[in-house]
């Protein structure tokens, strides 16, 4: 049936489309008439699991066969002695308490996000958790209620014990996990540790040094305190856990009134602190995040941070090499030669993607020469022709005229602190908010999703014109690309690539061809699921976030927006070979203003584990709009879910 929204949606492609370029068909582009062109294959589907419908409810929904078990809640205490959170107290501001702070440090942290899953025996393992952001408006009454009334600077003033909850809040949750007919915390486990905005670590790699830190050559490397905003991450081979600081420029207020040195001034113009108050207000209680009173604060924030999950005694350490800037994740394959490549993107409207290539090898044999490879390598930023091919740019001081003092970068340190401005000089290709990775365990293709991007126009002069790897105007639902290293080899500097899925409603208009330059751009509401040509046999997704694969080759993906009819956000796989290739199916759906995150497949193939983010974003302390995952009255509380099929013998994705 042709909805009224399908019609609009074709008369606009073709007033944008020359007829030559219709009529070329998959040459150039075919429109999806009322009839599909491609029929819906005739071998099964490769995913055996019934696909959900779509949902608004305030709960968690995987099909029949599945189960869902919450296995850590925000809040839940880490060390036996510790009191978990009661989130029936929350809105009468049970954590504005003096020592709700000292609790929390000792306890799940809060917006639960990246997970890297490290197995200690078939039936324990230990879980590493991302706490991205505070979420004051859910944690404390008050809160809403001043940012609306544009107080709320003096209202964390006035209760500085918010701020230091929100820095306990924050970094890492360390835990041991282990199964017991289902996933459950140990926790008096000694594997167990939080890790928060005062947690000691070091940095590491080209910039450890760097004056702008205010150390010395050859001194000691610059200690600092803590991580957060903390989003997605990744493993390396050698069992580290990797966490990737995002937008830390939220953190820090007053750079208006900061007399800047010209080396922090220009350090700052592409990634740096709010010009007034900060998204926390952490600066009203706490000067380390008052960029007029600690001007070079915010330079320790924004880099990949890699942490020993088995070894408390290891330094937790700041990869400088990998480059500074909204980092989403640090997604880790070996090249052919057994050097590691990191993918990783920076999440923000016309960023752009990076990899990272170690300069020696992963040696699995003697596991100590793996400690520091992420310090040496070669950094590159990833530049996409129109015609399918890309190349990776080296970010290299003295590879490239702009990368030298004459350029304004007097070392390979100035080069990862500037990551943006160096890429900006290189010509890097500006992306749709470039965020998680995922390499296709069986061919090597790797998976980069760009969430949305609003800003993405027609324009045919600005950086923000739409072109074949953004080729949407604006971008409300973002996309999926395909990247084929040359040689198959993670490696490689060339490479092929394709946009795999533009998301959106595929009952609003779907396409079986993209067009790489003739009929650019392509309507918000166009959508392409690789091809596959049957919107009923698709479960339609919007904003994909962080990804993942099964052991059969299937990508799974999670979203972070709004999706098509307003329903929440889910999870959601898709057969990346073969008739079904882009035939997505709905795995889960998360309860009420949630995102999820995570998406770490367990080795064995059995479990899925996600983040649910955020559950009730949108409400407040004193009126949630989610009482996920408690019920009754609770506040709601981020967690991580372990998802499975009932019968012990299947396997994700079989
Ligand atoms: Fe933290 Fe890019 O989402
Ligand atoms: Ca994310
Ligand atoms: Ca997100």
């Amino acid at each position: 049936m042709t909805s009224p929204h399908a019609e609009s949606f074709r008369d606009l492609l073709e007033r944008r489309l020359s007829r030559r370029a219709v009529v070329r068909g998959a040459a150039g582009l075919a429109v999806l008439a009322a009839t599909p062109l491609r029929a819906t294959p005739r071998s099964a589907p490769p995913l055996a699991f019934k696909p959900i419908a779509p949902s608004r409810a305030d709960t968690v929904i995987v099909p029949e066969g599945y189960r869902a078990d919450v296995v850590l809640r925000w809040g839940d205490a880490l060390f036996a002695g510790t009191e978990s959170i009661d989130p029936e107290t929350v809105a009468a501001g049970a954590l504005l308490a003096p020592d709700a702070a000292a609790h929390q440090a000792r306890q799940v942290g809060a917006s639960c996000d990246g997970i890297g899953f490290f197995a200690l025996a078939d039936d324990r393992a230990i879980v590493c958790v991302n706490h991205e952001t505070p979420e004051p408006d859910a944690m404390f009454p008050g809160w809403s209620e001043a940012r609306q009334s544009r107080l709320l600077r003096e209202f964390a003033a006035a209760n500085s014990q918010c701020v230091r909850y929100m820095q306990a809040s924050v970094g890492v949750s360390i835990a041991e996990i282990e199964w017991a007919g289902r996933w459950r915390l140990r926790a008096d486990s000694p594997f167990n540790r939080r890790i928060t905005a005062h947690t000691p670590m070091q940095l590491a790699g080209p910039a450890a040094r760097h004056a702008l830190f205010g150390a010395r050559p050859g001194g000691a490397p610059v200690t600092i305190d803590g991580t957060f905003n903390n989003c997605a991450g990744g493993t390396t081979p050698w069992g580290t856990y990797l966490t990737a600081e995002e937008n830390t420029d939220d953190f820090f207020g007053n750079l208006e009134q900061a007399a800047l040195a010209p080396e922090l001034a220009r350090a700052y113009q592409r990634f740096g602190a709010r010009r007034r108050d900060s998204v926390y207000r952490w600066e009203a209680a706490d000067p380390r995040f008052d960029v007029a009173r600690t001007p070079g604060e915010p330079l320790k924030f924004g880099w990949i941070v890699e942490i020993d999950p088995r070894d408390a005694a290891q330094p937790i350490k700041k990869r400088t090499a990998l480059g500074r800037f909204k980092h989403e994740g640090a997604t880790t394959t070996l090249a052919h030669d057994g050097r590691v490549a990191a993918y990783m993107g920076d999440d923000e409207a016309f960023e752009y993607f990076y990899k990272f290539v170690t300069a020696e090898r992963f040696d699995p044999e003697q596991p100590e020469r793996n400690r520091d490879l992420l310090d040496s390598g070669t950094l590159y930023v990833a530049k996409f022709f129109a015609d399918g091919t890309g190349e990776w740019l080296p970010l290299v001081w003295h590879e490239h005229a702009a990368l030298t003092p004459e350029g304004g970068f007097d070392s390979q340190g100035d080069v990862v602190v500037r990551c943006r401005e160096a890429a900006d000089a290189v010509g890097a290709t500006p992306l749709d908010r470039p965020e998680d990775v995922a390499v296709n365990p069986l061919n090597g293709r790797a998976y980069l999703s760009c969430t949305m991007n609003p800003q993405r126009t027609d324009a045919a002069t600005a950086r923000a014109h739409a072109d074949a790897s953004s080729p949407r105007s604006p971008n409300p639902s973002g996309h999926v690309i395909e990247l084929i290293e040359d040689g198959d080899d993670a490696a490689a500097t060339r490479f092929r690539w394709e946009v795999f899925v533009l998301a959106g409603d595929p009952n609003a208009g779907l396409l079986t061809a993209l067009p790489r330059t003739e009929g650019l751009p392509l309507p918000p509401d166009a959508t392409y699921y690789a091809g596959f040509a049957d919107a009923a046999e698709l479960s339609g997704f919007a904003n994909p976030d962080n990804l993942g694969f099964d052991r059969y080759g299937n990508l799974w993906i999670v979203t972070d927006g709004a999706q098509p009819n307003g329903n929440n956000n889910g999870c959601f796989a898709c057969p990346t070979t073969g008739e079904w290739r882009g035939a997505a199916r709905q795995l889960m759906s998360g309860p009420i203003g949630a995102e999820i995150c995570g998406c770490e497949i367990t080795p064995d193939g059995r479990t899925i584990f996600l983040s649910v983010q955020h559950p009730g974003a949108g409400g407040s302390a004193a009126a949630p709009r989610s009482h996920w995952p408690d019920g009754g009255a609770a506040a709601p509380r981020d967690g991580l879910i372990a998802i499975y099929p009932e019968d012990a013998a299947r396997k994700l994705g079989s």
